[in-house]
């Protein structure tokens, strides 16, 4: 089994917000995200995926196709993009990073080869925080 990584980028802006909660609450518990007027981040994706090499192309996915998959799938439905508003994947979803993760995870599965499997997910907030996804 061998692994293979690709870096992506997106910008995109959220709020964490509960609506059952008071203005108070929302800011102890969210701190900035909590933001009322929205705010963005420069967020780094990062997906690694696995599988056996095919002996006649020495890969077991081509870096384009995976590129071209994560672009088609992910990149081009988060990117510039409301994580509250405009994402039918995340509908109903709180869009904090770890939320975020998962429901990338259950995307993508969904348009890999399988060739390759998803081994994880990981996802840069700020160049400090980032969240990882195992499936
Ligand atoms: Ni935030």
């Amino acid at each position: 089994m061998i692994y293979l990584t690709r870096h992506e980028h997106f910008n995109a802006a959220h709020k964490l917000y509960n609506p059952a909660w008071t203005k108070e609450k929302n800011e102890e518990m969210f701190g900035k995200c909590a933001n009322e007027n929205w705010h963005g981040h420069n967020f780094e994706l990062i997906v690694t995926v696995k599988g056996e090499i095919n002996p006649d192309t020495g890969y077991f996915i081509n870096v384009k196709d995976l590129s071209k998959i994560i672009q088609e799938h992910i990149i081009e439905k988060l990117d510039h993009k409301n994580l509250n508003l405009d994402v039918p994947f995340l509908k109903g979803v709180m869009p904090t990073t770890e939320n975020l993760a998962i429901a990338i995870w259950n995307e993508l599965s969904k348009h890999l080869p399988k060739e390759a499997q998803l081994h994880s997910v990981k996802i840069y907030e700020t160049p400090r925080i980032c969240v990882e996804y195992f499936g």
